[in-house]
């Protein structure tokens, strides 16, 4: 009872001398992505409205820009209070192995939460026992965005959803005049994303998550078959791809020009900043070939060591880790929390629908979103899907995806 009582005491202490600043770090500025963060800022200055948030945000989809300025930052030793990284391979291989992080698992069960995430999540989220980060949300990787009214237009009811029959639609809207398939891959990673969801289908979930831990050999036959579909789907995109960003190509479908896109779910967050509403304007579909698998994308927030503001970061680190925080940010940056006892009713049908499948789908980890793979690994990669993309040599291809396995994974 006394403890208690001292327990209470000095939280409210803490409360009213909470002051002073946090700066957290992401690359969250695109529409969707900047109201999320705003929204879950006004649920920390509502706790805490004398801690001044220091936004430090660097511009450029899945962290393009930001990750490098990050790791400048870091082995400078100038680490900000909080960061944005993905779970898995990400904070593990290039932060935590190196020593740059503090454990949060004690944290998490003082606050009583550390069983209140998904096992699958707070696995990618931790090392040799310990928990490193806390997700503040799933994203879903492996996603079709749909303009209703193109299909309407084109007389399509619904869009097959092996990849012969979808290669046979994008056939269709072709001819009727639109793009059939959006893509921007100015930054390199959104072509690295869509050649990932086309590799889970080729393979399948299990054989995908097996190529991460061993399982699955580099010379599976089924890398040269996403080869060949990846081949077949860019034909169907727009000519201009290389000069836009995930944003441009997600604004095709919303403009009227393309029928479909596949993103991760910050689309659909973006989709809805710009005024749709998921069900009337847009639908969406998992990749063809890839229904029952989730591709797992978690941005989470972790304590490097050395935080100038470590105090403000744990508060920054409890909000993140809330469901009032998760609530906040998720229905707006178009993911779904990371928390067990999320409010599930402040979600949207697509949302609704997205954790439907992420209870009960295979879940696989994202190549292009940090998670499977190491950062080295991920630039071959990228580099290989957009060299293929303008030349077309599959061989090329396939000896640059095994060179890069050889070089990060084996
Ligand atoms: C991902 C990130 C998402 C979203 C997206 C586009 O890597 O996990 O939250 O921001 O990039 O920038």
């Amino acid at each position: 009872m006394r403890k208690s009582l001292l327990a209470v005491l000095l939280l409210s202490v803490s409360l009213l001398f909470a002051s002073g600043s946090v700066e957290i770090f992401s690359w969250w500025t695109g529409g969707g992505e900047e109201e999320g963060l705003a929204a879950i800022y006004e649920v920390f200055k509502a706790k805490y409205p004398d801690v001044e948030i220091i936004n430090a945000t660097v511009a450029g989809g899945a962290g393009t820009n930001a990750k490098a300025v990050l790791k400048t930052r870091m082995l400078g030793g100038n680490p900000p209070d909080s960061f944005q990284v993905h779970g898995g391979m990400e904070l593990i291989d290039t932060y935590v192995i190196t020593g740059m992080m503090e454990p949060l698992t004690d944290i998490l069960e003082s606050w009583g939460i550390l069983d209140k995430f998904p096992k699958d999540i707070m696995t990618i989220c931790s090392y040799d026992g310990e928990v490193y980060s806390i997700p503040v949300n799933v994203h879903r990787g492996n996603v079709v965005f749909i303009n209703n009214e193109i299909l309407e237009k084109v007389g399509i009811d619904e869009v097959p959803s092996d990849v012969p029959g979808f290669l046979e639609v994008c056939e269709k809207i072709k001819e009727a005049g639109f793009i059939p398939l959006s893509l921007g891959d100015k930054d390199k990673w959104e072509a690295g994303h869509l050649f990932e969801t086309v590799l889970l289908s080729a393979l399948g979930p299990d054989k995908y998550n097996g190529l991460w831990d061993g399982k699955t050999s580099f010379e599976d036959p089924g890398i040269e078959r996403a080869i060949v579909i990846f081949e077949e789907l860019i034909k169907y995109v727009n000519e201009d791809h290389a000069a836009l960003t995930w944003q441009d190509a997600t604004r095709m479908v919303f403009d009227g020009k393309a029928a479909f896109n596949v993103m991760g779910d910050w689309a659909e967050g973006y989709l809805k900043t710009l005024g749709w509403t998921p069900g009337v304007e847009f639908s969406w579909m998992a990749v063809p070939g890839t229904e029952g698998s989730f591709m797992v994308v978690t941005d989470t927030f972790g304590l490097p060591k050395g935080a100038p503001n470590r105090e403000n970061a744990l508060k920054w680190l409890e909000i993140v880790a809330s469901v009032e925080g998760q609530d906040a940010f998720n229905p707006i940056k178009g993911s779904i929390p990371a928390r067990l006892d999320a409010d599930k009713s402040l979600y949207d049908p697509y949302l609704t629908w997205s954790m439907e499948d992420f209870s009960t789908n295979a879940l696989c980890p994202s190549i292009a979103h940090g998670s499977a793979a190491p950062e080295g690994f991920i630039t071959e990669l990228n580099d290989a899907v957009n060299i293929f993309i303008t030349t077309k040599d599959r061989a090329a291809f396939l000896s640059a995806i095994k060179s890069a396995a050889e070089d990060y994974i084996y």
